[in-house]
């Protein structure tokens, strides 16, 4: 079910299922490290420097580049792991448990799993963000926020989730409306987004549609459409500002 393909960065992305019955790669086989470093770099980055006590909401986990992204810019801005944290949705059980059974330095189901962590973990420590922190510290970082529950791990994103708290950071980074329809629906963003955006918020995905700019517009985001990615065509960077 779960393939491991190397990009050309040298990072690991994964599909799962077969291409032929519509499995597609969690990330840009141009490089996944850094296509999540472009797509959401900045906006952890901002979060961390502009919040007290920034809180991260990430929509699919996958392999978790975007939650060990989240702590290594947490660790840089100074932060404790009981000062910052997060809630990320992901659909697959398998991937919530490989990924906290390799935090907490246990087996995963197979050795590719622990490796593309490692990779990842490697990849955002030397390369994603200058100056920040050794691997080991921003595992361990992680691993506190996780155990500690200041970051929650939960199940699938769906129009019945009850999102409690505001957020000052999402990642939205849910497969294609292809692939995961429900939650690129207008309706569905319009709620989603209202409820889980902190009075300041930033926003960052790598897709561009007409449905979800206009969400961010009526959840009173103000747009950046961006370069996409590579080959892909535009992305969305959004910032919600505090009310005077
Ligand atoms: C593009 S990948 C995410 C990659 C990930 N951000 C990373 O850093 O590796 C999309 C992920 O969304 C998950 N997913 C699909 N439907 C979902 C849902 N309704 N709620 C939460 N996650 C979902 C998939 O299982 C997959 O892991």
């Amino acid at each position: 079910m779960f393939t491991f393909i190397q990009t050309k960065d040298g990072s690991p992305t994964l599909r799962i299922g077969r291409p032929e019955d519509g499995g597609e790669p969690m990330h840009s086989l141009e490089g996944a490290l850094s296509e999540t470093r472009y797509i959401y770099g900045d906006a952890l980055l901002k979060a961390s420097e502009i919040e007290a006590r920034p809180r991260v909401l990430s929509v699919g986990l996958g392999l978790g580049y975007v939650e060990i992204l989240a702590a290594a810019c947490f660790l840089k801005a100074g932060l404790s792991a009981a000062e910052c944290g997060g809630v990320t949705y992901e659909l697959i059980d398998a991937l919530r448990d490989n990924f906290v059974n390799w935090l907490r330095d246990k087996p995963t189901q197979d050795a590719a799993f622990k490796q593309a962590y490692d990779t990842i973990l490697e990849g955002t420590a030397n390369v994603s963000v200058p100056g920040t922190s050794p691997p080991d510290e921003i595992k361990t970082f992680l691993r506190s926020m996780i155990e500690g529950g200041s970051w929650r791990l939960e199940g699938p994103l769906s129009v019945s989730t009850k999102i409690e708290e505001p957020f000052g950071c999402i990642c939205f980074d849910a497969f294609s409306s292809k692939t995961s329809p429900d939650l690129w629906n207008e309706e569905f963003l319009k709620t989603f987004l209202t409820q889980a955006s902190g009075e300041r918020c930033v926003l960052s995905t790598y897709a561009c549609t007409g449905t979800l700019k206009r969400a961010l517009i009526h959840a009173e985001y103000a747009l950046t459409i961006r370069a996409g990615f590579a080959n892909k065509r535009d992305s969305t960077f959004a910032v919600k500002h505090a009310q005077p």
